[in-house]
């Protein structure tokens, strides 16, 4: 497939915006910095989040112009009726990094996510989630699944790359989604868009608050890239898509950082708005509190262009539903 513009930095920011239609309402439950909740906001659905970092429920508020609710979500929490339910429960008990505690681990967030489903009865839900789950935690996971499907709804899962989806990134994420018959998953292109289309004029520029890798910084990262037998340097290549963003490689000074390798050999790390492109966030989207709070956002978030592909199928389904109950 062509791609259906030349300048990826434009299509971002023109395809996502807010319009002022919005026929449905989403809940997002633990919301972040609501990259999740932008997306489907771009594609005409009202979200409302509910999320327990005062930082992310600012940069959420400010932003989406919707209500957050700062509080900690459990299984007694309560939601208003609304059109869907949309989040990514936390994710540490399963992921590779964490000890996999799983289902016992007091954050898993899926039976207040599975609670919620319950009480509210949507129309569709989405839920999103680390991509080693079902094979991970194989048995835990098929307990989900099946208490879903006891709550009366068609239940698929996918393993999706983003990079297949206009997001400059290689991100590989898990999207369950629960509905009544009719829903169809997002396609994937046949193109990437690579970092450097996404960055543009950014990367020739140094910027003001240019923060350089000290050289014992470099001479970690060559040991370290020598010890691991890292076939490409970490460094950002700028012709194809970036690495996978998280809160770690963002926020944290570690030899795994996103870095930008200039010219003159210096490295600098990358700035919150290059990590907000490769998140494909728009321009006009700012994040609330600390640096390491604002890197800490969009590592943990769902990267909007994709969640606005996703989404604009979940309004097409809430469509034919309206359409069929016009219909009778
Ligand atoms: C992976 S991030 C969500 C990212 C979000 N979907 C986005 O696209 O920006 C998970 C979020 O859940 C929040 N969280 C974790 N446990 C929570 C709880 N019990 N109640 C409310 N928020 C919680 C964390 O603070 C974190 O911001």
């Amino acid at each position: 497939m062509v791609r259906p513009y030349e300048n990826y930095v434009d299509y971002l920011n023109n395809t996502i915006c807010i319009p002022s239609v919005q026929p449905y309402i989403a809940i997002d439950m633990f919301a972040g910095c609501g990259g999740l909740s932008l997306g489907f906001e771009a594609a005409g659905i009202k979200t409302i989040g509910y999320e327990m970092v005062a930082d992310c429920c600012e940069t959420y508020r400010k932003n989406l112009n919707s209500e957050c609710h700062q509080a900690k979500i459990t299984i007694e929490t309560e939601f208003p009726k609304v059109d869907l339910i949309i989040g990514g429960p936390p994710c540490q008990p399963f992921s590779r990094r964490g000890k996999q505690t799983g289902k016992n681990d007091e954050r898993n967030g899926f039976p207040a996510f599975i609670e919620a489903v319950r009480k509210v009865q949507p129309a569709i839900w989405v839920c999103e989630n680390v991509k080693g789950l079902p094979e991970q935690n194989k048995e835990y996971f098929q307990n989900i699944i099946e208490e879903f499907i006891a709550l009366g709804y068609i239940v698929e899962y996918r393993v999706f790359q983003l990079v297949k989806y206009d997001v400059p990134q290689n991100r590989e994420r898990l999207v369950i989604v629960g509905h009544r018959g009719g829903f169809q998953f997002p396609e994937p292109n046949e193109y990437k868009v690579t970092a450097g289309e996404a960055l543009g004029h950014l990367t020739t520029e140094i910027p003001e608050n240019a923060a350089f890798l000290t050289p014992a910084m470099d001479e970690y990262i060559a040991k370290y890239e020598a010890a691991s037998k890292c076939k490409n340097p970490r460094d950002l290549h700028l012709d194809r898509p970036a690495r996978t963003l998280t809160c770690r490689n963002l926020a944290g000074a570690t030899s795994d950082m996103h870095r930008i390798k200039l010219p003159d050999g210096r490295r600098r790390r990358i700035t919150v708005r290059e990590a907000a492109r490769l998140q494909s966030f728009p321009d006009w989207f700012e994040f609330s509190g600390t640096e390491e709070s604002q890197f800490t956002q969009i590592g943990n978030a769902v990267p909007p262009m994709f969640a606005f592909k996703l989404a604009t199928k979940i309004k097409e389904y809430l469509d034919n539903i309206k359409g069929q109950e016009v219909d009778v």
